[in-house]
C-alpha cells in the first residue's frame, strides 16, 4: 500500500473544477515530482490533498486511511504534512520555537524528535536561538521543511521549495529532500525546473490544463518530447 493514494481527485475554487480526475500514488522512500506549465493546477492539486480545498470528487488515502473529508488541521496527525511556497515560517519566533510549533501535532516525544530533525539540518542546529526572520530565504525554506518533519510524517508535500533561491542553495534544498525521502518518507514536490525534477525524482507527473497528462519514472519522462507537451501540442 503506497503512503499516499490520490484517486481521481477533482477540485476548484468555484463551482467548476480547475483540476479533473487526477490520480497519484507515492511510496515511502521515494520522491515524486509534479511539473507542468503555469496555471496547470499543480498547487490546486496539492491544496486539495491537505484540506485547504475540498475535493469535489475522488478520494485521498494516507496510510490506508481515507482523509478526503478531514479538516486540514487533523491531517498532520494522520501522517501527511504540507509546506506552502510562501509564508512558511513564523518569522518572529526562533528556529527552536518554530520546530516546537511543528511538533505540536506529534505523537512522538517532541524533544527527541527535535534532535533527530536538527541532526538532518545541521545549519539550523547552529542557529536554534535565532529568529526565523533573520535567516536567509533558503534557510527559511529549510526551516519550513524541518518544521513539517517534526510530526515524523509518512508524506511530505512541498510546493516549489526552491523558488527564488540561488542555484547553489537550490541544490542544498533538493539534496535534503532526497535525504528525507531515504529516511522512509514519501516526498511529493512541485518543481518549475524540468531538469531538476528529472535529476532528483523517482517518479514524475506532468500536469497540463488541470489534468495529469502523463506520468512515469524519471527516465520514461525524460524520453518524451517535453516542450511539445508543455505547449499543449502532444
Ligand atoms: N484562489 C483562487 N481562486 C480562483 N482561481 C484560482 C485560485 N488559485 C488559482 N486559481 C486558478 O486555478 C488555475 C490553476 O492554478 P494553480 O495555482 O493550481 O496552478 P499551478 O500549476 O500551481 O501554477 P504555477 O506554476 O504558476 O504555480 C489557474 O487558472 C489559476 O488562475
Ligand atoms: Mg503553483
Amino acid at each position: 500500500m503506497p503512503a499516499l493514494c490520490a484517486e481521481a481527485v477533482s477540485a476548484g475554487y468555484g463551482r467548476s473544477p480547475i483540476i479533473t480526475g487526477i490520480s497519484l500514488t507515492a511510496e515511502l522512500g521515494t520522491v515524486t515530482t509534479i511539473i507542468g506549465p503555469n496555471g496547470a493546477g499543480k498547487s490546486t492539486f496539492i491544496k486539495s490533498l491537505v484540506g485547504i480545498l475540498r475535493p469535489m470528487s475522488g478520494r485521498v488515502i494516507v496510510n490506508d486511511v481515507d482523509i478526503t473529508h478531514l479538516a486540514g488541521h487533523r491531517i498532520p496527525g494522520h501522517g501527511m504534512v504540507y509546506v506552502p511556497q510562501n509564508d512558511n515560517v513564523f518569522k518572529r519566533l526562533t528556529v527552536r520555537e518554530n520546530l516546537e510549533v511543528g511538533g505540536f501535532a506529534s505523537r512522538a516525544d517532541p524533544r527527541s524528535r527535535m534532535e533527530e530533525v536538527l541532526g538532518i539540518f545541521t545549519d539550523l542546529a547552529k542557529a536554534v536561538d535565532k529568529k526565523a526572520g533573520f535567516l536567509s530565504g533558503g534557510q527559511q525554506n529549510l526551516l519550513a521543511i524541518a518544521r513539517a518533519l517534526m510530526v515524523d510524517p509518512a508524506v511530505i508535500l512541498l510546493d516549489e521549495p526552491t523558488a527564488g533561491l540561488s542555484p547553489a542553495y537550490t541544490d542544498v534544498v533538493w539534496n535534503q529532500i532526497e535525504r528525507i525521502s531515504h529516511l522512509n518518507t514519501a516526498a511529493v514536490v512541485v518543481e518549475q525546473n524540468v531538469e531538476r525534477a528529472l535529476k532528483h525524482s523517482d517518479h514524475v507527473h506532468i500536469f497540463v490544463a488541470g489534468r495529469n497528462h502523463v506520468n512515469g519514472t524519471a527516465d520514461e519522462i525524460a524520453s518524451l518530447d517535453l516542450p511539445s507537451i508543455f505547449l499543449g501540442r502532444s
